[in-house]
């Protein structure tokens, strides 16, 4: 499978199978969170496996009911740690590494025939007492759901490439 057909074969799964995710296949899938690229490799970041139900139903109502996150069998809350660095373009670098390494985990699991989903639709002060993350200095910046889709690939809606691109100037 090539980047680009990962690229544009991956979906958004929000219906999964009650079948467990393999060790193996987990373990793929955070290694390519590891092999992220991150601004000056500082790799501030946390990924707080979930596998446990209860722990997952609880994660679903923070997630303000969204109740495949209780389905899917695994459910990663990805963390920025190094939350105060801005870079000289005046981002926060946690937002963006964190981000890369999510999509990465995404589509890793989407080779191995998993489907994931990202959340961004949560009460961060919820989820941080459900998993026991530090009030200070740490982010939740997305949840990601894994776990074998029963969903079909809806067709992709995305923009025409002359609405995104712009060539030398603006
Ligand atoms: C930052 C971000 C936050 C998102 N939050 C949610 C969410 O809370 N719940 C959800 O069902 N989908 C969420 N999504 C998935 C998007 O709705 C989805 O990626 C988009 O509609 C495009 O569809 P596709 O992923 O199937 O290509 C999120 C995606 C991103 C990138």
């Amino acid at each position: 499978m090539s980047v680009l057909d990962a690229i544009k074969g991956r979906f958004s799964v929000r219906h999964y199978l009650p079948e467990p995710v393999s060790e193996n296949d987990l373990n793929t899938i955070i290694e390519a969170a590891r092999f992220s690229q991150s601004a000056k490799n500082l790799q501030d970041w946390k990924f707080i496996v979930v596998r446990d139900e209860k722990m997952r139903q609880k994660l679903s109502v923070a997630a303000k009911g969204q109740s495949f996150v209780a389905q899917a069998p695994v459910v990663i809350a990805c963390c920025g740690t190094g939350i105060d660095y801005v870079m000289t373009c005046g981002q926060h670098a946690y937002n963006l590494d964190v981000a890369i390494a999510m999509e990465n985990m995404a589509l890793t699991a989407y080779e191995l025939g998993l489907g994931t989903c990202w959340l961004g639709a949560f009460y961060e002060d919820q989820i941080k007492i459900v998993l026991s993350i530090p009030e200070d200095d740490v982010r939740v910046v997305g949840l990601l759901t894994i776990g074998r889709p029963s969903d079909q690939r809806p067709e992709k809606r995305r923009k025409k490439l002359d609405e995104i691109v712009r060539y030398e100037t603006w």
